[in-house]
């Protein structure tokens, strides 16, 4: 696994859309986590029904972030568009575009987070690890629930629980999740699982629309 897992501070908060509906949920967030006080699973009891307020309001995303992306990382064409985030990475907005057909990578987030599908059907597989990570590079993988997703549908990620799965469009036209987490996911290393062979290797997603680096956006 690589150590190149401690990402610098950004200048400042970071927004790609501007809307109202969206500010207010970040503020929102800040507002739950510091009257929580590290109760993670009260602060996402708290969060869910502002989330789905607003998965439910259906004017605020922008087409540019609606759109698939052919030159994704992620592979299968699946757009991985940057809303938000804090300078510090401790917070992240993104929309998650997936092609009908096409399938993400088996893979982890290493954050807490809420969910929830915005457009189309997903079927979402989760796993949970089994083996204690002591052989690198092997991985046990168990599937614990498949769920079928329909717009307004969320879900926790409170790692461990949840925090691995593989994500599939099966509307015919594209999926669109909104994903909320608790740390910049596009740039931090994460894992990627390929079950057939019992392995496990580093991964990072990166945004479609913003690099990992500061220095690196007059080259993106
Ligand atoms: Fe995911």
């Amino acid at each position: 696994m690589t150590n190149d897992t401690i990402l610098e501070p950004l200048a400042e908060d970071q927004w790609f859309i501007e809307s109202q509906e969206l500010r207010s949920l970040v503020a929102t967030v800040r507002e739950i986590n510091a009257s929580s006080i590290g109760d993670r699973t009260q602060a996402l009891t708290k969060l869910e029904p502002y989330f789905q307020e607003l998965l439910a309001q259906q004017q605020w995303l922008p087409e540019k972030f609606a759109q698939v992306n052919p030159d994704s990382k992620m592979g299968g064409g699946i757009g991985q568009w940057l809303l938000y985030r804090a300078k510090d990475r401790s917070l992240s907005v993104f929309s998650l575009v997936i092609p009908p057909g096409s399938t993400t990578p088996i893979h982890d987030h290493l954050a807490w987070g809420l969910i929830g599908l915005y457009k189309g059907n997903q079927e979402e597989i989760v796993y949970r690890r089994v083996d204690n990570g002591d052989d690198q590079g092997h991985a046990q993988l168990q599937i614990t629930e498949v769920r079928f997703l329909q717009p307004g549908d969320i879900y926790r990620l409170l790692p461990p629980d949840g925090d691995i799965h593989a994500v599939k469009t099966t509307s015919q036209g594209e999926s669109i999740s909104i994903h909320l987490l608790g740390n910049d996911t596009g740039c931090v290393w994460r894992h990627q699982f390929i079950p057939e062979s019992h392995t496990v290797k580093s991964f990072r997603s990166g945004y479609s629309n913003a690099p990992c680096k500061e220095e690196e956006k007059e080259h993106a």
